[in-house]
């Protein structure tokens, strides 16, 4: 088997970047492709379109030495490769909460289409498990003269910490029908097997649910911390403590167990949701998930609430401070970013809202409207009665608390990420809440 692979990536978001990127460094001659052309003129001139740590260089490093192109021609672009994997969008189809598969269709489609030889088509975007069937349905009837073998490939990296999850994955997930798509796809990973990296061969249908099983345990462990941290403040309990406590049980684990204002981003919504439908579809209800799905879309809104409580019960023509926009740190994506609903609870009470994130203020402008936007930390917070830390961004861990203290016009600080010890901000005389700590 070749070992230096032809690849084409057809969708070049947060997820066909990093993995193209990545895949060229591991030595395979990769095209991204996207159909967005100010994504692929950026590109091309150097520019990333997304915010991802180190990805930058990488990309820079892989196109210098020619192993990494950018195309909005997908007929060009698939001439000839070995493998195409799909890393487009599958966002909540609008009214009903199901994947929207439209996008995945279509590039399979258009690759059946373009196709000059022999080709391994893998699915990466988050699918729902029964996808890999209908591909390779839409595959065979464009194209019967062609072998064309379907697999899955879902990806579990994190933004934020994309390329090194790539590079170094607790698992890579392989989910195929045919010898051939196992041989290539090994092939494509040989790198990570040859460091020890386990590879799981599963069938294409269990690669399709075990990524839609991983999300959705991860959502409810997050819910799960989220009520404890209600419990906790009710009890005067300190769930830092309690998170510590259980985390340490190596049945449980201590990751994922950060109280926050709920869980948002680009995937756990959509995904639980997904995951759910398919449940209904299948006659198999999942009623764990959809009880952490409802606690979650609860929980933004009453963090809204929980300023405005910190706040003595009003808002109204009050200056609410936000800091960190994005869904977390270390990336630009505002998709279903609980500061979005945590703005919108304020406003709704009444409040002016002010927000300053590092990397997102782009994004945050288009999903935000009615929130005034700051240029930094302390431009944000000053006059404002009240701030809240929403994204635990560094830039936030090292606020220097006295000159926020003097900058504001009352001293309310809610931290919703648990930033700093109880006593460091009650010591400058804020009224500091957290998250299911006692506040003193
Ligand atoms: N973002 C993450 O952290 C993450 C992690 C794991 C899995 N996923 C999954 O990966 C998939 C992609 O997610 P993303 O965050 O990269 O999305 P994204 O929106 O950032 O990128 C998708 C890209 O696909 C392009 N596209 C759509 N149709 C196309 C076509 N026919 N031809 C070429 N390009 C096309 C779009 O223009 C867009 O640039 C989703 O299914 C998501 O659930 C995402």
């Amino acid at each position: 088997m070749e070992i230096h692979l032809r690849i084409a990536m057809i969708g070049s978001g947060y997820v066909g970047l990093v993995s193209g990127a990545c895949f060229s460094d591991f030595g395979h001659s990769v095209v991204c492709v996207d159909l967005d052309e100010s994504k692929i003129k950026a590109l091309e001139a150097g520019v990333l379109p997304i915010y991802e740590p180190g990805l930058g260089e990488l990309v820079e490093r892989n196109v210098r030495d020619g192993r990494l192109r950018f195309s909005t021609n997908l007929s060009e672009s698939i001439a000839g490769v070995d493998i195409v994997f799909i890393a487009v969008g599958t966002p909540s189809r609008r009214g009903d909460g199901h994947a929207d598969l439209s996008y995945v269709y279509a590039a399979a489609k258009e690759v059946a289409r373009f196709a000059t030889g022999p080709l391994v088509v893998v699915t990466k975007s988050t699918v729902p498990v029964g996808t890999g069937d209908e591909v390779e349905r839409i595959v065979r009837d464009v194209r019967a003269d062609l072998q064309i073998d379907v697999a899955s490939n879902p990806e579990f990296l994190r933004q934020g910490a994309a390329i090194d999850d790539f590079k170094r994955p607790d698992r890579v997930v392989i989910g195929a029908e045919s010898e051939r798509a196992r041989e290539i796809l090994s092939a494509v990973y040989r790198p990570l097997a040859l460091n020890g990296l386990p590879l799981v061969f599963v069938g294409r249908r269990t690669a399709e649910l075990i990524k839609y099983a991983a999300n959705a345990f991860l959502a409810v462990k997050i819910t799960f911390i989220n009520e404890i941290a209600d419990l906790c403040e009710a009890t005067g309990a300190d769930v830092q403590d309690v998170a510590r406590g259980i985390g340490l049980d190596k049945r449980i684990g201590s990751k994922f167990l950060h109280p926050g204002p709920g869980y948002g981003g680009s995937c756990f919504p959509k995904d639980t949701l997904a995951l759910l439908k398919t449940g209904q579809d299948f006659g198999a209800p999942l009623r764990i998930i959809e009880t952490a799905v409802s606690v979650n879309d609860q929980r933004k809104r009453a963090m809204g609430r929980k300023i405005i409580a910190a706040c003595g019960g009003s808002v109204r023509g009050k200056t609410i401070a936000l800091l960190g926009l994005t869904f977390k740190p270390n990336t630009d994506d505002m998709r279903e970013a609980p500061s979005i609903a945590i703005a919108q609870a304020l406003r709704d009470a009444g409040a002016i809202v002010r927000g300053y994130d590092p990397e997102g203020m782009e994004q945050a402008k288009a999903m935000m409207p009615g929130v005034e936007f700051s240029a930094g930390a302390y431009e944000c917070v000053a006059g404002a009665h009240a701030v809240a830390l929403v994204t635990e961004w560094d830039a936030f861990r090292a606020l220097d608390l006295g000159r926020v203290r003097e900058l504001m016009a009352e001293p309310v600080f809610v931290d919703l990420r648990n930033v700093y010890p109880v006593g460091d901000a009650a010591a400058l005389g804020f009224c500091y809440v957290s998250i299911g700590r006692p506040n003193n």
